[in-house]
């Protein structure tokens, strides 16, 4: 099984719109299909689901949107907290988490704490995620240091990122159908296999988990080689 998925969780709007629902309830059942992916992936074996939820540039939607969203980050890392521990999960963040409202960063940090000893799946969110920032603090980061080498190499600077620790996703989903990365993790999908799925996120559950997987298997990743 691959050990790190990436999923671009896109089209919850369209999908409350089809259904006469506002754009809130759709992040509502967006928000309840983290946990059946999540589940389903530990299920298989997949080790890491990094989930884009919230980018650097989505503070440009309305500020209602915006809170809507913060409130819904900071109630699924309370509410799920025990099923996470029940499923052997470790919720982790990468982003300007600083950035965030205190109520989103308190949350999130108690059951990163609460979750720290879980190692069945990593369930690492993306929140104020970009990945031009990701690129950009690591810089700043790598000026900091007092007694800098004149040159560094690629692997040098991935310990700059915001999970030095993650392999890079060997398989990059998008769902709700558009073909673009929409700056998400910029730097470790460099030779992602990629999937788009047609489906909105609140629709994608396990079935299309698994055909996603699927598709992976039948790639030839080449790597730039023959
Ligand atoms: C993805 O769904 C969730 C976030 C970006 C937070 P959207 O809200 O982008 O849904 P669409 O793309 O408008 O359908
Ligand atoms: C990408 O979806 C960001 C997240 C899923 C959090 P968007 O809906 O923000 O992306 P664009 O605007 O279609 O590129
Ligand atoms: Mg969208």
């Amino acid at each position: 099984m691959l050990q790190h998925i990436a999923i671009i969780m896109d089209g919850n709007g369209r999908w409350a719109q089809a259904r006469g629902l506002s754009r809130s309830q759709g992040h509502e059942a967006g928000s309840r299909q983290i946990s059946v992916i999540a589940k389903a992936a530990a299920e298989l074996g997949v080790k890491i689901l990094t989930l884009y939820a919230f980018s650097t540039e989505n503070w440009k939607r309305p500020a209602a949107e915006v809170n809507f969203l913060m409130g819904l980050i900071s109630r699924y890392s309370d509410e799920r907290l025990s099923e996470m521990q029940e499923n052997g999960v470790r919720l982790r963040c990468m982003g300007r988490i600083d950035q965030l409202p205190a109520l989103v960063r308190r949350s999130v940090h108690k059951t990163m704490q609460a979750t720290a000893g879980n190692s069945r799946l990593i369930l690492n969110i993306a929140l104020n995620y970009g990945g031009r920032a990701e690129i950009v603090d690591a810089v700043n980061a790598i000026l900091q240091e007092p007694r800098r080498a004149g040159r560094i190499s690629e692997a040098d600077f991935q310990r700059y990122l915001y999970a030095p620790e993650l392999p890079d996703p060997e398989l990059l989903i998008r769902t709700g159908g558009e073909l673009r990365i929409s700056n998400f993790l910029l730097w470790q999908l460099s030779y992602s296999e990629i999937y788009v799925s047609d489906k909105c996120w609140p629709d994608f559950g396990k079935e299309e988990l698994l055909a996603a997987l699927a598709e992976y298997e039948s790639r030839s990743r080449r790597y730039g080689g023959l």
